[in-house]
């Protein structure tokens, strides 16, 4: 069984996009700057065996119905060659896609989670959209953040970590690799037994 991911490029002010998103502007005013490590990753260099590794361990993507919006010019495809379920509450048929198909769910978070794992096997889920994290991490439905922290401050945008309320939640660190670009953090939700 593989994991459920959150993985977000992230400035160091804590924004995972920047105001204005639309789909002229998919990561919103200055944004983009957040994947830049991702686009000039140096070929064997830790970003790039980080990007590998998040490539080739999903299974299945999850996504929220804005980043399919505004993603969807941009990749031309899937975000990721695998089956991809955006959670919405537009009812509209399967869109296929030449690395796979994009499935509409309206019958919220835990019935688009239960179709993501079923479709991953034994690879990872990808989760994708700070609203669509944010309730699997309420949820506790997150095995892993992975949290490409960005050396830049974006001023105002949009945040993932807000709207959880008041409770503490508790991460256990698991590694942190860094290169001039961007420092890969990653950390796993302690769950409460
Ligand atoms: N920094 C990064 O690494 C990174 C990664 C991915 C995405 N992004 C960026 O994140 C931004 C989008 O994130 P976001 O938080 O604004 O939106 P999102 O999570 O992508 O999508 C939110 C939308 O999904 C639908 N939805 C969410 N929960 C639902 C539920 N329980 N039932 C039914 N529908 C539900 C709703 O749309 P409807 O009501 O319209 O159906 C909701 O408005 C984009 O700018 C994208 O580029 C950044």
């Amino acid at each position: 069984m593989g994991s459920v991911i959150v993985a977000m490029s992230m400035s160091l002010d804590g924004f995972v996009a920047g105001l204005n998103i639309s789909v002229e502007s998919p990561m919103g005013v200055g944004g983009m700057r957040l994947h830049q490590w991702l686009f000039d990753a140096p070929a064997g260099g830790v970003d790039a065996v980080v990007a590998r590794e998040m490539f080739e361990s999903t299974g299945a993507v999850l996504l929220g119905k804005r980043t399919f919006d505004v993603g969807l010019d941009v990749w031309g495809d899937t975000p990721y060659p695998v089956p991809c379920f955006v959670l919405t509450h537009e009812a509209r048929g399967p869109l296929a896609k030449p690395s796979g198909t994009f499935t509409f769910v309206n019958d919220g978070i835990e019935c688009a989670l239960r179709q993501a794992k079923a479709a991953a096997a034994e690879k990872n889920v990808m989760l994708m959209g700070a609203d669509v994290a944010r309730q699997c991490l309420r949820a506790g439905f997150v095995d892993e953040m992975l949290i490409q922290l960005v050396p830049v401050l974006l001023g105002d945008g949009l945040r993932l970590f807000e709207h959880l309320g008041t409770e503490l939640v508790e991460l256990e660190g698991m590694q942190v690799i860094e290169s001039p670009a961007v420092t890969h953090l990653r950390f796993r939700p302690v769950k409460e037994i």
